[in-house]
């Protein structure tokens, strides 16, 4: 029995000093960490315990870190680095790309197989433009597999989707899906009969150089890219309109005249609506659909912070860029809480510090719909606000907080808002 005991206190004292060694690691290379390391699950407690979502987290360690330009986390007991300079961000997303050119998102191969084909892809557009059928949004009466029906909860952050991302190394042995099977099957459906329509047409020649799991691959990333992220946006906007109906008088008028202009809501109108762009972009500095950039070291690059820090950065090793938190930031933002359009007019933009304006990312892993996006949604508000006025609900929990159990931005409660015609 005392053998026993002996070896249970010998096994814990190594894992203790493994815990240790492990959660030491960026003090031993001069990087400052992140306070409440928790052995073992690292600093992802509060998004376990549903507190707040990483997004939020990494606004928080990059606005209480305002003197470094990188700082450390633990995920597990794996080591994140938070970067906080504009030019390191630079050389991670731009200048050294090569060097960081995974994507921080990774899902086991074998448990989401077509997640893991994916290239790093509203509902309506990413069905009709995308996949070529009907996606049935704006039906009512839905059918047991429309399109819209099918984002359920993909995007809720369960215990699921944060071992998936925070926790890939452990999910290899849980083999926890992110994707649910109901959309798994759907989408493999769809992109079948697809494929078997077109086949029979002579003229297109899709599926015949790529095989049917790839273009499924792609197919399910389209739909997961670009419907969620675009009605997030769209959803923002209409609340910051809500909140301030000067300006929304005002993008009215611009609409209005625009539209007169040119004799209908033509592409050009739309590029002549310099005003909405100013409206969108502010919008999305305020409330950015995508909270961060995790991207993962592929070939061992040395960075140096403008505060002197300095870090050999090891492949394999996750790096992440809050996008909330650089929004945000009152060293380069002016008032950075208030909403204000002119931010973004032809003299000011110029003076926007590089790299701190990242809605869609920059460099070679820009959003490649990122134009398809804006066209979408300055062609869906020009409907709106030439027939409609919008006033904010006293539903709508203002000041916005986003929810613990969605991985993008979520407002709790939900954004609501009083439709009226004109
Ligand atoms: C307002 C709407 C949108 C926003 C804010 C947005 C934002 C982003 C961001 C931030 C990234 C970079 C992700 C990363 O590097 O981790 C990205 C990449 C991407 N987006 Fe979008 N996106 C939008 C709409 C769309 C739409 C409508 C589609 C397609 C239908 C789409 C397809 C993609 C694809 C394929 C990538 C990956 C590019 C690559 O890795 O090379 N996005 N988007």
């Amino acid at each position: 029995m005392s053998a026993f005991f002996a070896l249970l206190a010998g096994a814990f004292s190594l894992l203790c000093f493994y815990l240790y060694l492990k959660h030491n690691y960026w003090k031993r290379n001069g990087i400052p960490t992140v306070r409440g390391c928790v052995p073992l699950v690292g600093h992802i407690l509060p998004m376990i315990t549903k507190r707040m979502n990483f997004s939020e987290f990494l606004r928080l360690v990059y606005e209480e870190h305002k003197d470094h330009s990188m700082v450390g986390i633990y995920k597990g007991t794996r080591p994140v680095l938070i970067i906080r300079d504009p030019n390191l961000v630079k050389i991670v997303l731009q200048t050294n790309f090569s060097n960081f050119h995974e994507n921080g998102r990774k899902v086991v191969a074998e448990v989401d197989p077509l997640l893991s084909k994916h290239p790093l892809f509203t509902g309506e557009v990413v069905a009709n433009g995308g996949l070529g059928i009907e996606g049935y949004c704006f039906k009512e009466e839905v059918g047991a597999n429309a399109f819209h029906k099918l984002v359920g909860n993909t995007f809720a952050e369960s215990l699921g989707t944060i071992i998936t991302f925070h926790y890939p190394d452990i999910n290899r042995l849980l083999k926890v899906r992110f994707l649910p099977k109901s959309m798994d099957r759907y989408f493999r459906n769809v992109v079948s009969e697809n494929l078997k329509i077109r086949r029979n047409d002579s003229t297109p020649r899709i599926g015949d150089v790529i095989d049917e799991e790839n273009v499924t691959a792609h197919a399910v990333f389209l739909y997961l890219e670009g419907l969620e992220t675009t009605s997030i946006t769209m959803n923002f906007i209409c609340h910051d309109l809500a909140t301030n109906p000067e300006i929304q008088e005002k993008l009215r008028k611009e609409v209005r005249s625009t539209i007169e202009k040119h004799g209908g809501l033509t592409f050009e109108a739309l590029k002549d609506m310099t005003y909405m762009n100013q409206v969108i972009s502010e919008s999305q500095r305020l409330h950015s659909a995508v909270g961060f950039l995790p991207k993962i070291c592929s070939e061992e690059f040395e960075l140096q912070g403008s505060d002197g820090l300095t870090y050999r950065i090891k492949p394999g090793t996750e790096v992440d860029i809050s996008i909330f938190g650089l929004h945000t930031d009152p060293k380069y933002w002016e008032n950075p809480d208030v909403f204000d359009p002119e931010r973004f007019n032809d003299e000011r933009e110029q003076t926007i510090e590089k790299m701190t304006f990242l809605p869609f990312n920059v460099g070679p892993r820009i959003c490649v719909e990122m134009r398809m996006a804006l066209l979408q949604m300055k062609a869906c508000l020009a409907t709106l606000l030439s027939n409609y006025k919008l006033e904010l609900s006293p539903r709508t929990q203002v000041p916005l907080k986003l929810s613990p159990y969605y991985f993008m931005s979520e407002p709790v409660g939900g954004n609501w808002a009083y439709i009226s015609k004109l």
